[in-house]
């Protein structure tokens, strides 16, 4: 959530941070800015704007700043309606500091009350208390490096930070704490960035850095410190990403390019996660950890929830271990009782969500193992549990989630599959053979997009509402079928138990209310079919996804046979097409709608 970019070295800035800030574009996009320290006058240039980077560019190209550091940021409000005025960067009454932040500083106002008293505040937001703060120790006569270290060591909440002194024109000072944040280094420039590829086009070379840290960066090179001032050495580390994956090419989305990467993503973690023999390797500390625990609890939230459930339908029957799944946020305030010997396994793309990392800092306390499965390695989740699983599905941009799930799904069924082979129980699910066999079958899906275009148009052109409904593994997916729709579309769309529609929701069906029902499950096909007849009887305009030897002749999508554990795969992929086409003939912005921003850094 928000993104921030920094730059000082020997070329003009404006470019490279409006290119880094529109790679960081899908962690916020209500309003943006940069600020450009202009050597000759001595003075730093701001300019900012609510709206997209577009706006801002646009803005940039009139005032044309010119320098040769600079910092920039888009935001997604958490304080403060989004407007210019609360756009950042943010400027101390002085103008002398300049400051971007990624965060939530949760004391901002009895910090307010204390520091500054007599300060009229120029915006809404926690993050203006911060430079403000800063410039009050200095004009107090602190050195303003002090005076930054004094400030974050008052903060309670998370921040990324960079700051610009305007006396100082040759660095940027720079501090993190539960807030994503880098440094990177390069030949004649050093850069500070919350995701590595927003700076790719400048170096591969970054260094991590740690909560209460703090970075002096100048062109020459980067000084690390904690809050009590002494120096922190680490080494670097080169991102294993290029530009060219964080393009999308010739698609008009990144959420359609992702939908179609899907196949091949789960070819590269079968790849991944073989040995030379064909079998499975996990390293034996996962290994043994899984085996030793008496009960999985699956902490996620969002589409990643959704992921856990299959995940837990999948380990409970591939080796008989009671596997719980819970949305992070709730199990944060509201802990279950847990077993004697619980295993924690956090689900998440990002690696960031702070709803996870609060429940993973609670359990890293009370001394239980912890498992990450990410898409980022490097995450806070990764770095803070004690193992991680890496999902291998390449940056997903799109804020809708699409690559990301089936990937999760994919290593969650080598877990339950090697979680099996250490027990000892005997299985016929062979998770290696069968999702390639789900890859195919995905891949068949990916074809069908006029089909599935068709659909969308059929059920979902001028509708308010739609319904998912579906049973055992189908209910897990027509859930996420139902997010997908309405986080892009903004359909009210829900998914439901198909048995459960009958205890209430069914007074919603109407005369042309859209039921989309899916059917891969063998065992309840019956019964979810008996669940759309009610509806149908009721005036719904009923659409069945089912899967080969389930199916009627009448069904609008037939998926390929694959295993039962693994249809989530395959079925999840015209739900998700369904919902890109609704939303790309509603004309809603598909990759980056309303409200939302891709990786959620606050509680
Ligand atoms: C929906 C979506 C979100 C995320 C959720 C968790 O398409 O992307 O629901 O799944 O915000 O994010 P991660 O997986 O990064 O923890």
């Amino acid at each position: 959530m928000c993104g921030i970019v920094g730059y000082i070295g020997t070329e003009s800035v404006k470019d490279i941070l409006l290119k880094g800030l529109q790679k960081l574009e899908y962690r916020g996009y209500d309003s943006a800015g940069l600020a450009i320290v202009d050597e000759q006058r001595e003075d730093v240039q701001l300019v900012k704007e609510k709206g997209r980077i577009a706006t801002l560019r646009k803005e940039v190209e009139k005032t044309n700043p010119e320098g040769t550091c600079g910092i920039g940021h888009t935001r997604w409000a958490t304080h403060g309606v989004p407007s210019a005025r609360n756009a950042h960067p943010h400027q101390s009454a002085s103008r002398r500091f300049t400051l971007v932040h990624n965060g939530v500083i949760e004391n901002y106002e009895s910090l307010k009350e204390e520091y500054l008293y007599d300060v009229d505040l120029r915006s809404d937001t926690d993050t203006e208390v911060i430079i403000q703060i800063i410039e009050r120790f200095v004009f107090d006569g602190l050195a303003v490096n002090d005076a930054f270290r004094n400030t974050l060591s008052l903060l309670k909440g998370s921040y990324a930070l960079a700051l610009l002194d305007e006396e100082a024109d040759d660095r940027i000072y720079v501090g993190k704490n539960k807030s994503p944040l880098l440094v990177g280094t390069a030949d004649d420039a050093n850069v500070v960035a919350s995701d590595s590829m927003a700076m790719l086009h400048i170096t591969k070379t970054f260094v991590e850095l740690m909560d209460e840290e703090i970075v002096t960066v100048t062109r020459q090179g980067i000084r690390i410190q904690d809050l009590d001032g002494n120096d922190v050495q680490r080494g670097a580390f080169t991102a294993e990403l290029d530009e060219s994956d964080t393009e999308k090419g010739t698609y008009a989305h990144y959420m359609l390019k992702e939908i179609d990467e899907q196949p091949l993503v789960i070819r590269n973690i079968l790849k991944k996660y073989q040995d030379e023999t064909n079998e499975i390797k996990l390293s034996d500390d996962i290994r043994s950890t899984f085996y030793g625990s008496d009960r999985v609890y699956i902490i996620a939230a969002g589409t990643s929830y959704h992921a856990g459930l299959v995940g837990k339908e999948m380990m409970e029957k591939v080796i008989g271990k009671p596997v719980e799944v819970h949305i992070a946020s709730e199990f944060l305030y509201n802990q279950p009782l847990l077993s004697r010997n619980p295993l924690f396994i956090f689900i998440s793309q990002s690696g960031e969500t702070a709803d996870c990392r609060g429940v993973l800092v609670n359990v890293k306390e009370a001394g239980h193992p912890s498992l990450t499965i990410t898409n980022v390695p490097g995450s806070t989740l990764s770095r803070e549990a004690d193992y991680t699983l890496h999902t291998y599905a390449g940056p997903e941009i799109a804020v809708a989630s699409t690559k990301a799930y089936t990937a999760q799904i994919a290593v969650l069924a080598i877990l339950a599959m090697d979680g099996a082979h250490a027990a000892g129980v005997d299985t016929d699910f062979d998770a290696l053979h069968e999702l390639s066999i789900a890859a195919n079958a995905m891949e068949t899906l990916c074809d069908s997009k006029d089909d599935m275009e068709q659909i969308a148009r059929d059920y979902l052109f001028d509708t308010r509402n739609a319904f998912f409904i579906g049973r055992s593994f189908d209910y897990h997916v027509v859930k996420e079928g139902a997010l997908k729709l309405k986080e892009i579309s903004y359909i009210q769309a829900e998914g439901f138990a198909g048995g459960e529609l009958k205890h209430g929701t069914i007074a919603l069906i109407e005369d042309g209310t859209p039921v989309f029902a899916l059917s891969t499950q063998e065992n309840v096909d019956l019964n979810i079919r008996g669940n759309l007849q009610e509806v149908v009887a009721r005036g719904a305009n009923a659409c069945v996804v089912s899967m080969e030897g389930c199916h009627r002749a009448e069904d609008q999508v037939v998926i390929p046979r694959v295993h039962p554990y693994l249809t989530a795969l395959v079925a999840v992929v015209p739900l998700q097409l369904i919902s890109y086409y609704a939303a790309l003939h509603r004309g809603c912005d598909v990759d980056k709608p309303r409200n939302l921003a891709k990786s959620v850094t606050v509680e």
